[in-house]
């Protein structure tokens, strides 16, 4: 059938962003549901915790020419102590995986803006499985540990691969690699 010669459309540009708008926090709680609670099944319903009251929430929003249309990925980053800052709750949307670099601009934003903000030291827990993802991404691995019973790995990032950028709040556009 005719139909079937179109290939599903793809935003090719996104919008990398602190959370500043209701609806992005919205979307960002549902897709971190979505992909903590039920795909992954590491919470049960909700993956809050305590860190969400003092992090900053990331999001990865997909374009529609041009206007910011829905959110597809996110990260948090939080200050533990003085100049040491984690990264968490790193998710893309099951659609948007290895098409965009989504994953990898997340990092980005993350690592960069804490850096901005003083950060000597990034951190955080990576599921075994994306250890290679940050590898290439310049993060060492620190140590294996377990977490929620399953198996991850301490790791951090190379600062020098992330200079400092201060306008989280207004972010950075990325743009995917495969056309729509
Ligand atoms: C991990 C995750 C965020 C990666 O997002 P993504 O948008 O697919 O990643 P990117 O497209 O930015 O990946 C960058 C590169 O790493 C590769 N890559 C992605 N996931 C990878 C993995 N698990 N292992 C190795 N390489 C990986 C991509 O193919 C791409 O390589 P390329 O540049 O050579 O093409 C996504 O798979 C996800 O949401 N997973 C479920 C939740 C999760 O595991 N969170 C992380 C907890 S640590």
């Amino acid at each position: 059938m005719w139909i079937d010669d179109f290939k599903p459309y793809f935003a090719n540009e996104y919008l990398i962003k602190f959370v500043t708008q209701d609806w992005e926090r919205q979307q960002m709680r549902a897709l971190r549901q979505a992909v903590f609670c039920e795909e992954q099944g590491i919470f049960a319903g909700d993956d809050r915790d305590d860190i969400d009251n003092i992090a900053t929430p990331i999001v990865a929003i997909a374009c529609l020419a041009g206007t910011p249309d829905r959110v597809v990925g996110t990260v948090r980053i939080h200050e533990e102590k003085p100049g040491v800052w984690w990264g968490s709750r790193l998710a893309v949307d099951q659609d948007y995986r290895k098409q965009g670099s989504l994953g990898a601009a997340l990092i980005k934003l993350a690592v960069t803006s804490a850096h901005a903000q003083g950060c000597n030291t990034f951190l955080a827990q990576v599921q075994a499985r994306n250890q290679l993802l940050f590898r290439r991404l310049h993060w060492r691995s620190l140590k294996e540990i377990e977490v929620h019973g399953r198996s991850h790995y301490l790791m951090q990032a190379d600062l020098d691969w992330y200079p400092p950028y201060a306008d989280g709040a207004i972010g950075f556009v990325a743009t995917s690699r495969i056309a729509a």
